[in-house]
């Protein structure tokens, strides 16, 4: 079942989206969160912190594993996203730094680094509560357009118009990592409750396809039709075209 809930602005839908989490974490303090990069959730995480500074919300019994990171870069590499959920996120509340997942980078044998992701959401237990953004291209996490849906963590090639859109948080474009460990479609397909955020026009389109167009692994978020649980918060930009 599809929930959409719409925000005036990118603050007001950043709230919205946080509030949810706010809500699963208070109703399961020991949640299993799935948390996604990109600009979009960036408002949702500041949201969050003020809760938490105002000791509203606790994350000491939270467990988050991250979606995706670029392969090569480590966690010092302010381009990755290890950094980056360090930075926007886990720095500023008392989540156990232990208990935050993201793909290693660094580990140059993929498959050894995908089975060791698979098998620490299986260990888990799953994930309660996935955070998702939505690529340009349809893409959820690094699953980008292809011919089938893939189902665990995987090494991706990055499509090229995924590489331009990422090249505004680099140098220049030479310096985006061609390649990423990315979480598979069936591994988001199990979790509990989905949270997909988006804002502004030009990922109007995009919303469009993926959650009334048919369903098919060239938009990949367009699976998401199929899960039981998933709320889509957007601004009104972004929600312009449904
Ligand atoms: C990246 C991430 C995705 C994210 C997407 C959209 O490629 N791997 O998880 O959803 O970008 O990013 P943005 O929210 O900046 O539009």
């Amino acid at each position: 079942m599809l929930r959409i809930l719409k925000g005036n602005d990118y603050g007001d839908m950043s709230r919205i989206a946080a509030n949810v989490i706010f809500a699963q974490i208070t109703m399961k303090p020991d949640s299993v969160l799935g948390l996604a990069t990109g600009s979009t959730p960036i408002g949702a995480y500041e949201q969050l912190i003020k809760y938490y500074e105002k000791g509203n919300l606790d994350f000491s019994h939270v467990t988050s594993v991250n979606l995706d990171e670029y392969r090569g870069l480590d966690e010092a590499s302010d381009q990755s996203y290890r950094y980056f959920m360090n930075k926007h996120l886990f720095e500023h509340v008392n989540i156990n730094m232990e208990e935050t997942n993201v793909p290693d980078g660094k580990e140059p044998d993929a498959a050894k680094e995908c089975l060791r992701y698979d098998n620490l959401i299986e260990n888990l237990g799953g994930i309660d509560l996935q955070l998702l953004g939505l690529g340009n291209n349809g893409h959820i996490g690094f699953n980008e357009p292809g011919q089938v849906f893939e189902k665990g963590t995987h090494c991706v090639d990055l499509a090229e118009s995924t590489i331009e859109a990422n090249s505004r948080f680099f140098n220049s474009i030479d310096e985006v990592p061609t390649q990423a460990y990315t979480m598979g479609i069936g591994n988001i397909m199990s979790a509990g409750k989905i949270l997909i955020v988006v804002s502004g026009e030009g990922k109007a389109d995009i919303v469009k396809k993926a959650f009334f167009g048919p369903i098919t692994p060239q938009v990949p978020a367009s699976i998401l039709q199929l899960h039981k649980d998933v709320i889509l918060v957007g601004d009104e930009a972004a929600l312009s075209k449904i």
